[in-house]
C-alpha cells in the first residue's frame, strides 16, 4: 500500500540550544526518528517522509546542517517544503543535492504515489509569519492540476488555510488560500490539504476539501481561545501523521496520528 509519514515543524536549532529557552527541539526530532524507525517493521511499506516546513527555527546553514545530520538516521527518504521559520535560498543551498529541490523559484514538487499524488507547495513569504502562494506557485499548481486529470490529490503546505480557533495562528494562516481552495473545488478528483504551522492535530472540512493539520515533533501551540491570550507554546508530547492508501471497497487515503512516546510491548487482546 503506498504510504508516507508527515513530519512537521521540527524547528531545529544549533546544538545545545533550546527554542524559547524551553523546548529541546533537537532532542524531539531525534526521539521522533527513533520512534518512526522502531515502528517501521509493523507499518509495511512506507515510501517516504514528507516534512511540511519549519525544518529549522532560524533558517541558517548551521541549522540545516544539523537537521540533515539528525535526519540521516531516519530509515526513509525524505522530501520537504519550507515554512515561515525557514529561509528559501539557504534551504535550497543546504539541500541542493536532493533530487526534489528545484534550482530556482518556489520550493515545490509533485510526488506520484500511484493511486494518489502529493503536490508540495511553497507558502513562505520571506520576512512574514503568515503564508502566501506566489504567482509561480499558482502557475505550477494549475499545470499539475491539468496533468493529474482527477487523480486523488493531496496538497501539502506549511500554512493552513483553515482557521483553528487560536487567534494569532489564524491571523498567520495562508492568506490567499481562498484562491487555492477555489481551484481544488473545481478539480475533478478528491482533494485534501495537509499542513503544519499550528503544531496541533486539527481537522476540518472546507467545502469539498478535507483539511488536516499535523502535530509537530516538538512543542505544540497552546490552545487558548480567549482574545487576551498570550501566544504560548506548550510542551505537549510530539507526534507525526501516517498516511496510507487503503484498497478494496473502502479504498481511499486514511491517516493515523502516531505518538512518539515510548510504548511498552503491545498487549494482545
Ligand atoms: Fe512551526
Ligand atoms: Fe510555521
Amino acid at each position: 500500500m503506498p504510504a508516507f509519514i508527515q513530519i512537521t515543524d521540527t524547528h531545529i536549532v544549533e546544538k545545545g540550544r533550546l527554542v524559547c529557552d524551553a523546548s529541546d527541539t533537537n532532542a524531539a526530532l531525534r526521539k521522533a526518528i527513533l520512534s518512526i524507525n522502531n515502528r517501521l517493521p509493523a507499518l509495511g511499506q512506507i515510501d517516504c517522509a514528507i516534512v511540511t516546513g519549519d525544518l529549522t527555527d532560524n533558517g541558517t546553514l548551521e541549522e540545516y546542517a544539523h537537521f540533515s545530520e539528525i535526519m540521516a538516521d531516519l530509515d526513509l527518504p525524505w522530501i520537504a517544503i519550507p515554512g515561515n521559520h525557514d529561509h528559501r535560498e539557504t534551504m535550497r543551498t543546504a539541500f541542493a543535492q536532493q533530487d526534489w529541490m528545484p534550482s530556482s523559484g518556489p520550493i515545490q514538487w509533485l510526488r506520484d504515489f500511484g493511486p494518489f499524488a502529493v503536490l508540495g507547495l511553497d507558502t513562505l513569504l520571506e520576512g512574514a509569519h503568515h503564508g502566501e502562494l506566489s504567482a509561480p506557485a499558482f502557475a505550477f499548481l494549475d499545470e499539475q492540476l491539468i496533468k493529474l486529470a482527477g487523480k486523488p490529490l493531496i496538497v501539502a503546505t506549511h500554512h493552513p488555510w483553515m482557521h483553528c480557533g487560536i487567534t494569532e495562528m489564524d491571523a498567520d494562516n495562508l492568506r490567499n488560500g481562498a484562491k487555492l481552495m477555489e481551484r481544488l473545488e473545481h478539480y475533478s478528483g478528491p482533494t485534501r490539504m495537509i499542513s503544519g504551522h499550528v503544531h496541533r492535530a486539527v481537522t476540518g472540512q472546507i467545502g469539498s476539501v478535507l483539511c488536516q493539520i499535523s502535530p509537530s515533533t516538538c512543542h505544540s501551540v497552546h490552545r487558548d481561545q480567549r482574545k487576551e491570550a498570550i501566544h504560548s507554546l506548550a510542551l505537549e508530547p510530539g507526534a507525526v501523521t501516517l498516511f496510507t492508501w487503503a484498497r478494496g471497497a473502502q479504498s481511499g487515503l486514511i491517516s493515523d496520528i502516531l505518538s512518539l512516546e515510548k510504548i511498552d510491548h503491545p498487549v494482545p487482546f
